[in-house]
């Protein structure tokens, strides 16, 4: 399969990169393809509604660096979103990728029949805290007729090198056999 795994956190040496990493590499070893952008590394704004999606020959009209994930979804068999949750919610960073899949719908691209899966973390113990990300995640999925094959949440760690406390990296690994 040719997963195309995006990321939410600005922390390179972060948790959900640990988690990332862990999955990215499972997934290669079991002979998938795995496309990596780092959306809070990257210039990616927000979606301005103007619903000329596709009329410019790129996805969206207002060239960023979405333009360079576009495609790559389009082309891709599944989609795994990573992030930490910020506010109870889901990163500015990569919400910008997500409200700008907008595009494949107003553009009329055939996206639909692709698999999801989401790997995030949080530092409260309480797992719903993760379902600021969760909820929209696996409605997007829906709408967008994606099959969510899995998600790794991992409440608890706050700090770089906290999810070494945890199995997370384990769990994330064993994500990468549901693809
Ligand atoms: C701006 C910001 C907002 C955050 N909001 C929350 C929150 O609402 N709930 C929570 O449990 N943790 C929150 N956190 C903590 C992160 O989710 C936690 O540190 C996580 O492990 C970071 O993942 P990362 O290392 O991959 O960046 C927040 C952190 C930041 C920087």
């Amino acid at each position: 399969m040719k997963i195309v795994v995006i990321t939410g956190s600005p922390r390179k040496r972060g948790n959900s990169f640990a988690m990332t990493d862990a999955f990215a590499a499972e997934a290669e070893r079991l002979g998938n393809t795995v496309q990596r952008f780092d959306a809070a590394l990257m210039k990616i704004g927000g979606c301005h509604a103007c619903e000329t999606c596709f009329k410019t020959g790129k996805a969206c009209s207002f060239d960023d660096d979405f333009n360079l994930i576009a495609p790559a979804i389009l082309e891709a068999d599944a989609v795994v979103f990573t992030m930490p949750v910020y506010w109870y919610s889901i990163p500015a960073q990569i919400k910008g990728v997500i409200d700008r899949l907008f595009s494949f719908v107003v553009g009329g691209k055939p996206i639909a029949g692709k698999k999801c899966g989401l790997i995030a973390c949080c530092e409260e113990d309480d797992l719903s805290v993760m379902d600021g990300v969760r909820m929209p995640i696996e409605r997007s999925a829906a709408l967008l007729q994606w099959e969510m094959a899995g998600e790794v949440l991992v409440p608890g760690v706050l700090k770089e090198g906290d999810i070494d406390k945890t199995d997370g990296c384990k769990q994330a690994a064993a994500l990468a056999h549901k693809f």
